[in-house]
């Protein structure tokens, strides 16, 4: 019966981490998947979540369906943390947020969102995007296009070129965008750049759908949320998919959110009703457990200072690895501009690396990169990184 099935070729991002676990070599560098480590090179679990997860434990409540949107006290924390609680999107009640199934669940049900009202639309992802973002808005039927992003020649983002193919999209074109830490190069836009692209957004009556999933890995939890923040102040009708999986280290409880910024409140209950026939058709109702652990966390002001004191210091870790990594490669490499490791955002650097140099580090040197050349900063530690910076420069003079 299934003698027809093509055999699957794997995901180029959960099928290489898998292949890190069945590695026998005890020196071997996980710098694969999007997950952040600590300097000991464990998976953490936060304090805070600890704290609000043992109190939770106390007192086990019982476990009723939730609502198809989610509970109400996390879906006001998500957006709380995204746009500001005082934000006059907020306060004026219309922006749409439901419960998802991790970040990719939020993808999933505004793609399918979307692709039910905006069936014309074609989606326009960034070139390069997270491996996934094509074949989960291809699986809700659109035609995915890229649009110029990332710059080879300079590590950074080419952003006239951007501009100008945004200008050009015809009207109700979805556009892909990450607010922060970009996945996979870690070039985010600057506060200018975006105030530069908002207005093209407007002019060509764009949509965009705006992902998050790295909030408070950047520069702050804040900072990294300012493309939303201007945006909603912009008047412009746009998606957002966010995550709780890194910011609180709560990868496997799938919290994520879906947050659609509507122009007013009746819009915005109009298009919640139709999200919560969305999820009803998918899986019914989110699980309760995570949800209830970061609406606890975000609620208790004291967990929530600890939280985000927690998340600083995971972002300032990333940065002195990025500085470490630094300072081997351009001590290694003279003559090859390694500036870039410094610039990028978030846990994410686009290394340079070939697909077949990414594959000479592993098998060589043990250590795991994606083959597009992603490098997952977060993975680094005090006791790998020289390891990681030797090996690297080693495979890009081999091949330069
Ligand atoms: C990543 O990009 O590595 C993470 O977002 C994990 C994933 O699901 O791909």
């Amino acid at each position: 019966m299934f003698k027809h099935i093509a055999p699957y070729a794997g995901d180029p991002i959960l099928t290489l981490n898998e292949s890190f676990g069945r590695d026998p070599r005890a020196h071997k560098i996980n710098l694969s998947i999007g997950i952040y480590f600590d300097d000991a090179g464990r998976l953490p679990v936060m304090a805070a979540v600890r704290e609000a997860e043992t109190a939770m434990l106390q007192n086990i409540a019982a476990r009723p369906y939730q609502p198809m949107e989610g509970a109400a006290n996390y879906r006001a924390a998500a957006q709380h943390l995204l746009f500001g609680a005082q934000h006059e999107a907020v306060t004026s009640g219309r922006i749409a947020t439901v419960q998802t199934i991790g970040g990719s669940g939020a993808l999933k049900v505004g793609g399918d969102f979307l692709q039910r009202f905006f069936p014309a639309s074609q989606v326009w992802v960034s070139d390069p995007t997270w491996d996934n973002h094509r074949a989960m808005f291809e699986g809700a039927g659109f035609a995915v296009q890229t649009y110029p992003y990332y710059d080879a020649a300079t590590g950074g983002l080419k952003f006239s070129e951007m501009l100008a193919a945004f200008g050009a999209l015809p009207e109700q074109s979805i556009v892909l965008l990450h607010a922060c830490c970009h996945n996979p190069t870690g070039v985010d836009l600057s506060a200018a750049q975006w105030a530069e692209l908002i207005p093209v957004i407007r002019a060509r009556r764009l949509i965009p759908y705006v992902d998050i999933a790295y909030q408070g890995f950047g520069d702050g939890i804040d900072e990294d949320a300012c493309a939303l923040r201007a945006l909603a102040d912009a008047g412009i009708t746009f998606f957002c998919a966010s995550s709780f999986s890194k910011s609180f280290s709560l990868y496997g409880e799938r919290c994520g959110a879906l947050s659609v910024v509507c122009p007013d409140a009746a819009q915005a209950e109009l298009v919640l009703g139709q999200l919560r026939a969305t999820v009803r058709k998918n899986y019914s109702s989110p699980p309760t457990h995570g949800g209830q652990i970061v609406a606890r966390v975000l609620q208790t002001p004291a967990l929530r200072a600890q939280w985000a004191a927690e998340l600083g210091a995971m972002r300032q870790r990333i940065h002195t690895m990025r500085s470490r990594l630094h300072a081997v490669l351009s001590a290694k490499l003279p003559g090859r501009n390694v500036d870039h490791f410094l610039t990028q955002r978030g846990m994410f650097s686009y290394t340079g690396l070939t697909p077949a140099q990414a594959d000479r580090l592993r098998e060589a040197h043990a250590v795991y990169v994606l083959r597009s050349g992603r490098m997952c900063v977060a993975g680094l530690n005090s006791s790998n990184v020289e390891a990681t910076a030797v090996a690297m420069a080693a495979v890009l003079a081999a091949q330069a």
